[in-house]
């Protein structure tokens, strides 16, 4: 299929925008954009003088069986382009800032700008740290990864650290204008302009709307993909420091430190391991 480049950069919101996405979200978006210019083909067909920009919840669904994955898998595990490559080998006793390096390849960069933001926004430590954390367990798994995220985080983060990564995904369903956060169009690209969210979301988000910490995973969805300077290419050089007070790096080393979450480390250190 041709793709119209002027058209697919600006449905995403320019060529800024776009140079400031993570590649996993720019490889997600090309492909419903093509999936969008079939559709509208289609549609122009059947009807003509009608378009739409975003496709529906049923569209998305659709999309389904056309995919050799599944929407939910971690980056690790599948490639969009081509096979999958070997990965480069992890010290003896990893840290949070090899697994960084060496593992979060694919949300590493988008995670950075998100935490640059939350520094430049004033946030508190807690806050960046969430920011620069939130969406790193994508490497390992997708569906539901404010969850995984927050679990995998706990025994070495603060709670409002894994509060914050853990309900910041319900939080990006909901506008909160007062805080400066709209639904973000990406959303409806993903899940279909009539999406309305699960009820274990909507029951999550009135829980949090009340709770004493909202403003922590909110800060975080704030700060998340948009609005970035493409001309910034935060280094993780420059949150070393607040790592350094605010992650307890385990001295055996993330997944050999025998805590409840060290099989998820294990996983994203050897997603090659048949069993
Ligand atoms: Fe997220
Ligand atoms: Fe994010």
């Amino acid at each position: 299929m041709e793709i119209d480049r002027r058209a697919f950069f600006a449905g995403l919101g320019g060529v800024a925008a776009v140079a400031a996405m993570a590649d996993e979200a720019k490889a997600e978006a090309l492909e419903h954009h093509m999936l969008l210019q079939l559709n509208v083909a289609n549609q122009a067909a059947a009807q003509p003088g009608t378009a739409k920009k975003f496709p529906t919840a049923a569209e998305v669904e659709a999309q389904i069986e056309t995919q050799p994955s599944r929407r939910g898998a971690g980056n690790l595990f599948v490639s969009r382009v081509g096979n999958v490559k070997k990965l480069p080998p992890l010290p003896e006793r990893p840290t949070l800032v090899d697994f960084y390096k060496l593992r979060f390849m694919a949300t590493s960069n988008h995670c950075l700008q998100s935490a640059n933001r939350a520094m430049q926004n004033g946030m508190s430590e807690e806050i960046i740290l969430a920011c620069l954390l939130h969406d790193t367990v994508q490497d390992l798994i997708k569906v539901d990864h404010g969850w995984w995220g927050a679990q995998m985080y706990e025994p070495y983060v603060s709670e409002k650290v894994s509060f914050a990564i853990r309900y910041h995904q319900a939080l990006r369903f909901y506008a909160d204008e007062e805080h400066g956060y709209e639904y973000p169009d990406l959303y409806r690209r993903m899940f279909g302009s009539d999406y309305k969210p699960e009820p274990y979301i909507e029951a999550t988000y009135k829980m949090v709307r009340n709770h004493k910490w909202y403003l922590e995973p909110r800060m975080v969805t704030v700060n998340d993909l948009y609005a970035f300077d493409p001309n910034v290419n935060p280094k993780l050089d420059q949150f070393l420091d607040i790592i350094g007070r605010n992650f307890k790096q385990p001295k055996e080393g993330l997944g050999f430190d025998n805590s409840p979450v060290a099989h998820m480390w294990r996983s994203i250190a050897r997603p090659d391991s048949p069993l």
